[in-house]
């Protein structure tokens, strides 16, 4: 049976109507959400992820201030400037995009954000407080998955989970928010990366896959269990001549097979995609309602 292709667009878009109605009634109150973004160099994949999070913003109400910096800028103007935004009383959340020119210090960059102001979640103090279970900003990209799962429907507790890839910003975070003690976790998790010997073997048992790996073809159908769940991560760009920018966007998942296996499928683009902004923008409302109790 072919899978529920589950709609990412429209989950985010009840999210942010959802979040517009709360930022309409802050501005009663006097009270401006703001998101300030930091872009450093020319990167295409950055650039368009800035301007969809400032045009995100415009259309919820959250102000968005703008800042991008040469390629070359260094460690000590961006710090300065972070500084500065820390400072700031009109700015609740700092958003610096990753990955950063390589002659800049990622670490310190980030700890040089205000833990109160880090609506990325990438703050150690945010992430460690995550992992004990209290309450902190949680990564947009783990946390908007938690979303789609939930608002589909989809049974997390108790469920087996294998995560493929363990980066920072997606397959730590969402293995550790899967495996939390809360209604939003209580799943059992596998996490699979390059060194794992037989990925398949632990996919093959998962009730929920989620694929975050950055290749295409990471999941293929005789992986797949029937009637898993199946979150992909991936942005994966493949030549292809008939487009006219000449490569089309496909994911970590071999979705046309997969989709016949799976009972809940994401697909790419229109699945995870839009969900990271939308949490990004739900972290920024809750920061400044914070602020201003
Ligand atoms: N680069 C890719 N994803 C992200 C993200 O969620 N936040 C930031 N700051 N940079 C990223």
């Amino acid at each position: 049976m072919a899978a529920k292709i589950i709609d990412g667009k429209q989950v985010a878009a009840d999210m942010r109507a959802e979040l517009k109605v709360k930022v309409a009634k802050l501005k009663e109150e006097g009270i401006v959400p703001g998101l300030a973004v930091v872009l450093v160099g020319e990167d295409p994949a950055s650039k368009s992820y800035v301007t969809a999070k400032e045009r995100a913003c415009e259309e919820i109400g959250i102000f968005s201030d703008d800042n991008r910096l040469d390629a070359d800028t260094s460690q000590e103007d961006l710090m300065a400037l972070i500084d500065k935004l820390n400072k700031d009383p009109k700015i609740n959340g700092i958003l610096v995009q990753l990955p950063l020119p390589k002659h800049l210090d990622e670490s310190q960059v980030l700890l040089g954000i205000d833990p109160d102001k880090d609506v990325d979640g990438f703050h150690p103090i945010n992430v460690g407080k995550m992992c004990v279970g209290e309450e902190a900003f949680l990564p947009c990209t783990p946390h908007g998955i938690i979303q789609l799962l939930l608002r589909n429907d989809v049974k997390i507790e108790g469920a087996e989970v294998v995560v493929l890839g363990r980066s920072n910003i997606v397959g730590k975070p969402v293995a550790m928010m899967l495996m939390q003690k809360s209604p939003k976790g209580n799943a059992t998790v596998t996490v699979c990366h390059t060194r794992t010997k037989d990925t398949a073997e632990h996919v093959k048992r998962a009730d929920i896959i989620i694929a975050a790996t950055g290749w295409p073809n990471t999941v293929t159908a005789d992986m797949v269990k029937d009637g898993a769940v199946v979150i992909d991560v991936g942005v994966n760009r493949v030549e292809d001549a008939t487009k006219k920018r000449g490569y089309r966007l496909v994911g970590d998942v071999d979705f046309e097979a997969v989709k016949e296996k799976a009972s809940l499928i994401t697909p790419v683009p229109g699945g995870v995609g839009p969900m990271t902004i939308t949490m990004l923008l739900f972290n920024t409302v809750e920061s400044a309602v914070k602020a201003n109790k």
